[in-house]
């Protein structure tokens, strides 16, 4: 695997692999890789010729310094776990190779900004689209991947492509979870083993509304799912909603494919996790 931290160095290299009509995969990611990580790297692979993977922990779209100066770093672990994945090419810059002094960025999402996430991590949305679409002008993939996990930022990311007419195709990765259901993060290593046990609340609760799920019982489920993570020790729920799949606007209770997402604080960490239901 070829490292770079250098914007022009990495864009030389891909220019001469372009010359050459390979197709170019990309994998943006702040480290602390998971399987959930590797699982984009290779469905990456199979897409394309080369894939670059970018760790880089992007202070932008940190809304408390504090989650920022905890984010975990682990990159000697990272490099090795990218290399037994196959990745070609590791994109690892510091800060000041993508950021100038006071730089600005607003993109007008609209209401998608405001939604869900956006409510609860002001700001937010605009840090990882400034990031984005650096690394999309560094990096100029033909494909990007994108987990599931965070659907909003799919969501948000295909709406910054379609809006600016970004030549880069988006493909959106399944979820990763632990064999007890738990969606794989970053953030997990900073669980206690009692509050790991009640982090399973979320994919729980999830499970059961698609299992009981029909048409026009939507917000009964709903009900129930909220009282379900509140009852749950440790457990601060900030969100439980059921939204069109499209748009992130609250689901009709005859809508036929909606997401439900969830976002919850255990003990300090704060976690998200969501399933598609068609
Ligand atoms: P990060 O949280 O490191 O996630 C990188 C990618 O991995 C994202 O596309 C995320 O959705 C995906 N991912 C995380 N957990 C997953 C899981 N359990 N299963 C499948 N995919 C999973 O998302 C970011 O970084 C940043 O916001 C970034 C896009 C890199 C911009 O800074």
């Amino acid at each position: 695997m070829k490292i770079f931290t250098s914007k022009h160095s990495l864009g030389e290299h891909l220019a001469t692999l372009r010359n050459k009509s390979k197709t170019i995969g990309f994998v943006p990611t702040m480290g602390a890789l998971h399987q959930g990580h590797l699982s984009l790297l290779q469905i990456a692979r199979s897409q394309t010729d080369q894939v670059v993977c970018s760790i880089f922990v992007n202070p932008t779209q940190f809304n408390d310094p504090k989650d920022l100066e905890k984010y975990p770093r682990p990159i000697e672990s990272d490099i090795q776990k990218l290399e037994q994945g196959g990745c070609d090419i590791l994109f690892n810059p510091g800060v000041n190779e993508l950021y100038a002094d006071n730089e600005q960025w607003h993109l007008n999402l609209g209401e998608l900004e405001h939604l869900l996430e956006g409510k609860f991590r002001p700001g937010h949305y605009q840090g990882v689209t400034q990031v984005v679409y650096k690394l999309f002008d560094i990096v100029k993939p033909d494909v990007a991947f994108f987990g599931q996990k965070d659907y909003q930022q799919f969501m948000v990311i295909q709406k910054m492509a379609d809006m600016l007419n970004l030549p880069v195709r988006l493909v959106m990765c399944p979820i990763l979870r632990e064999p007890d259901g738990l969606a794989m993060s970053s953030r997990n290593i900073h669980l206690s083993h009692d509050e790991r046990q009640h982090a399973l609340v979320l994919s729980k609760a999830l499970n059961w509304f698609a299992g009981n799920f029909e048409p026009g019982k939507v917000s009964f489920l709903i009900g129930h799912c909220k009282e379900m993570i509140g009852k749950e020790p440790g457990v601060e729920l900030e969100y439980f909603e059921a939204v069109e799949a499209d748009s992130l606007l609250p689901a009709a209770n005859n809508s036929s494919e909606m997401v439900i997402l969830v976002a919850a604080k255990v003990g300090q960490t704060r976690l998200i996790d969501n399933l598609i239901i068609s």
